[in-house]
């Protein structure tokens, strides 16, 4: 896959460097891997329609979902070799890319809603982090959200016991390897094109993700129940490739940041409401059963997962969990 990469980049290098119509608009390729009617598909075509409009036409934007032209990895490779221009992986993607600092989202119940997430990313943390993208090639421009995650399998997951001995899939984050360890369950990582077929194949038995992740990708018809645990976040970067980026005219790349900031509030304006009707779309296909947790077994859950916030301050320090929960007007964990 990198050779094809490599190739796609030459080509692009190429057609920069050839000669080009002044009338030739300027591309920007977006990649993403998740369904076009979800919180990141509807905010980037968003994003499309404004940049389109508001560059007159100067701007083209090609929205590319359902890992088309590339999967998690390869997107942000892509993205480093100039193959395409903008994304928008999760916070759980950055650490293979050597920027674990993103895994800090992924801790179990550091979130309790979206208006504190707000706190963090439009803080002086969330600019700090999106400055420790310009070292490997990338502008950091947005957070954008998706929800919060469930877990589905094919067996009944309520008590942390529930999860001993079965294998789930994790996005490619240290913090979900360590969260899934610590209900003695087996994390295996692995791109999110793949995971429909994995569980249907018995590669796995369960999984993680938003309500409009699983809809979308139709996980539900293949997951005997999934539980209302809301225990963790999904949400993404927007990252441009850094090159690309400095390199446009100032009056198109003003307009484009015109168009990401009202892309952005559209798109965070509206994802819990997707990821509710996705919920309700769910429960009307009557594939899976919906399981809610009690108050104890919700208690019982976020004791069984603790442990993992010393895990992850090993790997990404502590100063940054506890900055994280300052923001989020929360007391330090250990
Ligand atoms: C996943 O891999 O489960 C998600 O990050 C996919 C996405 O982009 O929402």
């Amino acid at each position: 896959m990198r050779k094809i990469i490599l190739a796609a980049a030459s080509v692009a290098a190429f057609a920069l460097a050839g000669p080009a119509f002044a009338d030739d608009p300027i591309v920007i390729k977006f990649s993403h891997v998740v369904a076009p009617n979800t919180p990141k598909g509807l905010a980037a075509l968003k994003f499309k329609e404004l940049a389109e409009k508001y560059t007159n036409g100067k701007v083209k934007v090609e929205v590319y979902p359902n890992s088309q032209l590339y999967k998690d990895k390869e997107e942000l490779e892509a993205l480093q070799l100039g193959a395409v221009q903008m994304l928008a992986p999760s916070n759980a993607k950055f650490g293979p890319i050597g920027v674990k600092q993103f895994e800090v989202f992924d801790l179990p119940y550091i979130l309790p809603d979206l208006k504190t997430l707000r706190k963090v990313t439009e803080g002086p943390l969330g600019a700090k982090l999106l400055k420790l993208l310009d070292s490997k090639g990338m502008t950091g421009l947005a957070y954008w959200d998706n929800g919060f995650k469930q877990m589905s399998s094919n067996r009944k997951l309520v008590t942390p016991a529930d999860y001993k001995g079965q294998k789930f899939r994790i996005q490619s984050s240290k913090v979900l390897d360590a969260q899934f360890r610590s209900l003695g369950a087996i994390p295996q990582v692995m791109a999110f094109s793949e995971v429909y077929q994995a569980l249907q194949t018995g590669v796995v038995d369960g999984q993680e993700n938003t309500w409009s992740n699983i809809y979308t990708q139709k996980m539900h018809e293949v997951q005997k129940y999934i539980t209302n645990t809301d225990h963790g976040y999904i949400g993404y970067v927007v990252v441009v490739n850094k090159k690309f980026w400095d390199g446009l005219p100032a009056d198109i790349r003003a307009e484009c940041e015109k168009a990401m900031k009202e892309a952005t509030e559209y798109g965070n304006g509206q994802s819990a409401t997707e990821n509710e009707q996705a919920l309700e779309e769910i429960k009307k296909s009557g594939k899976t059963e919906i399981i809610t947790l009690t108050k104890e077994q919700d208690e019982a859950m976020r004791k069984a997962l603790m442990p993992v916030y010393k895990d992850v301050a090993k790997r990404v320090g502590q100063p940054l969990i506890d900055e994280f929960l300052k923001e989020t007007g929360r007391e330090p964990v250990n």
